[in-house]
């Protein structure tokens, strides 16, 4: 007798189809699995056996042999445990098996007989509601994501043998419902504010430009003087995710594992703030089980690399295709697997080795030669992909202790969002920005004053700003017009884009 289940496997971050076919067979007692498994895979027979004897059930005394078909593709993880055990039953006649038709099954099991939570259910559930099933049965801590995939029904469970009496119809579960706006008002409670920083006028500044176009951002300061501080508030003046947007990073963090179960959408954009020890495959994905890297957890929001000279070189290095594609290929020797990656960078450094270069209270004691090379690890192709530069010097007592009138989140994201419209208008489509401008649209789209064009030539000559430079002056100049909504670009929008160049210049 065959009995067949429906489940899936990860792929990147989508769930693809998969048939578990349960073939018993009179014989010795034998339980073997084939279909291209993974070691998991087939430490998944002995967690069945245990879960299907300790949830009351008998396990088959014959030949029971487990398919996973399509066989050409990779199946990895635990999730497929779930469905084996309850075809097993099936063939055993404790199941009846046009029970098991209408649903997609995924699931870990314990040895006990419990269901344990899996990765990647949400890509599981559009998965099930795209290949026109009824709905998807799964452990109960995967059931709010699930929950987030409409018209389908999302049926939870803790026990395998809750699952048995569901599908015989001997147990009533209530499907899931779905979480949508309570959700969304429990995580938009964000507790912190860009009100919180006192002073830092200038780099609050340049992260609202950053914010208004994409532009990455390199902050340059002392220890203490508040750039991780800014750079967490970063994403609370970005313009809200849309619902595709936020659904496209809960699936990410799915398949990674990482979902809060309490806190199922991702509705804020996320921050991604990894060490700088982290390894290349930590940083851009992959490993022997291919997981999603800091930079897919970062997709639609923003990455923090903290110490940006810490880093290895490699992994520097690593990071500079997918800053370019918004996406990072993954080439295994079964298949090549893509992550979609398009985050905004943040990036922070101490101006030398010692950190106090722009200190007023403490003296730094590098050398020149030591200053330039420090700033020099940070190589050349990844400042490239900088548009703005910013230092962050120390507050003094006084300032922190002044009362705040810094403005709020909301105010400034007021004004980003104006200025992404503008964009939106202009490019007819609410991704591409002003950041990402080709060098035909800067020459299309940002007309200059004369003033503006001389002050640029001068600060060429003058300032010994490199070419590179040039086309990051415009594309921030013109960011810097949007947010004043002004057509031409002014020779002052130019002035002040021309101070996010820091590190351009060669008397530093
Ligand atoms: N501008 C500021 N306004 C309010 N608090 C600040 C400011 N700058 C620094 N702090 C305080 O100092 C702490 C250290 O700041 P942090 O952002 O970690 O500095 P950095 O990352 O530059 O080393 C913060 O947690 C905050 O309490
Ligand atoms: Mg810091
Ligand atoms: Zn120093």
């Amino acid at each position: 007798m065959i009995v067949k289940v429906k489940t899936g496997t990860i792929i990147g971050i989508d769930s693809h189809p998969v048939d578990v076919e349960i073939d018993t067979a009179m014989g010795l007692p034998q339980f073997s699995t084939v279909g291209l498994p993974d070691a998991a895979v087939r430490e998944s027979r002995d967690r069945v056996k245990s879960a299907i004897r300790n949830s009351g059930y008998r396990f088959p005394r014959h030949k029971v042999t487990v398919n996973l078909s399509p066989a050409d593709i990779r199946k990895e993880g635990t999730a497929f445990d779930l469905p084996i055990a309850l075809g097993i039953l099936a063939t055993e006649g404790i199941l009846r098996q046009e029970s098991l038709e209408k649903y997609l099954f995924i699931g870990e099991l314990s040895l006990d007989g419990g269901v344990k939570a899996v990765p990647g259910a949400l890509s599981a559930a559009m998965q099930a509601r795209e290949t026109g099933l009824e709905g998807i049965l799964l452990p109960r801590d995967n059931a709010l994501e699930a929950a987030l995939v409409n018209s389908i029904q999302v049926i939870a469970v803790d026990y395998l043998y809750e699952a048995v009496e569901f599908l015989n119809g001997t147990r009533h579960l209530e499907p899931t419902p779905s979480p949508g706006d309570e959700l969304y008002r429990r995580s938009l409670a964000a507790d912190i504010d860009f009100s919180d920083v006192s002073g830092q006028f200038q780099a609050k500044r340049a992260l609202e430009i950053a914010a208004a176009a994409n532009h990455n951002v390199l902050m340059i300061g002392p220890p203490g003087s508040g750039k991780t501080m800014l750079a967490q508030r970063l994403a609370t003046i970005l313009p809200d995710p849309t619902f595709e947007e936020s659904i496209e990073a809960t699936k990410i963090h799915s398949v990674a594992g990482i979902l809060d179960k309490n806190n199922m959408l991702l509705v804020t954009r996320p921050f991604r703030a990894p060490h700088h020890s982290i390894s290349d495959a930590g940083l851009v994905g992959g490993g022997h089980v291919p997981k999603p890297g800091e930079i897919s957890l970062a997709h639609n929001g923003v990455l923090f690399l903290d110490e940006l000279p810490e880093f290895k070189r490699n992994v520097l290095e690593a990071l500079r295709q997918p800053l370019e594609d918004g996406v990072v290929t993954i080439a295994r020797s079964s298949a090549t697997i893509t992550y979609p990656s398009r985050f905004m960078m943040v990036a922070a450094m101490n101006p030398c080795p010692c950190g106090y270069f722009t200190d007023l209270r403490q003296t730094c004691r590098c050398t020149p030669q030591q200053i330039r090379q420090y700033r020099s690890k940070i190589s050349g192709p990844l400042l490239d992909r900088i548009d703005i530069h910013v230092e962050v010097p120390s507050l003094g007592y006084n300032d922190l202790a002044k009362p705040s009138v810094s403005e709020s989140s909301a105010t400034i994201k007021k004004r980003v969002d104006r200025a992404r419209s503008i964009q939106k208008e202009r490019f007819g489509n609410g991704r591409h920005t002003n950041a990402r401008m080709s060098a035909k649209e800067i020459k299309a789209l940002c007309p200059i004053e004369p003033e503006g064009l001389d002050l640029i030539e001068m600060a060429m000559d003058r300032l010994g700003l490199s070419a590179r430079g040039y086309t990051k002056i415009i594309k921030v100049a013109r960011t810097i017009a949007d947010l004043e909504e002004e057509t031409t670009i002014e020779s002052h929008h130019i002035a002040e884009a021309i101070q996010y160049r820091t590190l351009d210049r060669s008397d530093v």
